[in-house]
């Protein structure tokens, strides 16, 4: 494959990412932008530099992964803000793992953050925003026409193997992997890992002081946000 892939069509603009057409149909460009939102767009923001990071630290944790042969849309880095990637029909869940409780969870249960369950768990999200992206169960999923019951195993299996290699890969960096959003899609009939994996879509804490090193810094107000990605990507990608 040579450089000269040409950025056509705008496809697709999220919160985070636009996607790009190439002369391949196969093939798009993922372009990371500044742009935060949270609590469904109801919080907006920037984050100076958020998107060369997280292109960044996507791009070497997609590497992991493939190397430790999850399937990825990964294909190559562009530039500071791009990469190639597979083109996916992207199933409309999101599938969470959760080693520590936080966030959503703790909130729905009553529960204290930082609680260590019995096993990592896993949920499904319904990706609508018209609905706030509800938790659903499996069953729901394929009632929605989202997944099939096969199609949902086998990422829920993806998502643990995923978490077992991430889990790791965080720990000899200081860091407690203490959940992560995955989002899937099939490409030519075979189900491979999309989207992106960054601090806007894992909670990463410090593993000696606990402090937050994710997007909960701009969702909660807690300042040193662009700190807190670069520090990040320092340990992921090394200097
Ligand atoms: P939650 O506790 O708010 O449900 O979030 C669980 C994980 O999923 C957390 O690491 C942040 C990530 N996440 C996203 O990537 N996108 C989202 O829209 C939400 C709500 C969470
Ligand atoms: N990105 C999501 C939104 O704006 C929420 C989040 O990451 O907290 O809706």
């Amino acid at each position: 494959m040579t450089d000269t892939i040409q950025r056509g069509r705008q496809i697709y603009e999220g919160k985070a990412k636009i996607l790009y057409e190439t002369d391949d149909p196969d093939l798009v460009i993922q372009y990371f932008k500044d742009e935060a939102t949270a609590f469904n767009a109801l919080k907006r923001g920037v984050i100076e530099g958020k998107g060369v990071l997280n292109n960044r630290i996507s791009e070497r944790l997609f590497l992991l992964l493939e190397g430790e042969g999850i399937p990825t849309h990964f294909i190559r880095h562009l530039s500071d803000r791009e990469m190639l990637v597979k083109r996916l029909k992207i199933f409309p869940v999101e599938v969470i793992v959760r080693n520590l409780v936080a966030g959503s969870l703790a909130k729905r249960l009553g529960l204290e953050e930082g609680r260590t369950p019995p096993y990592p768990l896993v949920e499904f999200n319904y990706k609508n925003d018209a609905l706030g992206d509800p938790l659903i169960t499996e069953d729901h999923a394929v009632l929605l026409g989202a997944a099939t019951p096969d199609q949902l195993q086998r990422m829920r299996a993806y998502a643990l193997r995923v978490n077992d290699v991430l889990l790791k890969f965080f720990d000899e960096r200081g860091l407690l992997l203490v959940d992560f959003k995955l989002e899937f899609g099939l490409h030519k009939g075979e189900i491979l890992l999309g989207d992106e994996i960054c601090p806007d879509t894992c909670r990463l804490w410090d593993k000696q002081t606990m402090e937050k090193l994710d997007k909960d810094r701009f969702r909660r107000d807690l300042g040193k946000v662009e700190e807190a990605y670069q520090e990040v990507c320092r340990r992921v990608c090394g200097e």
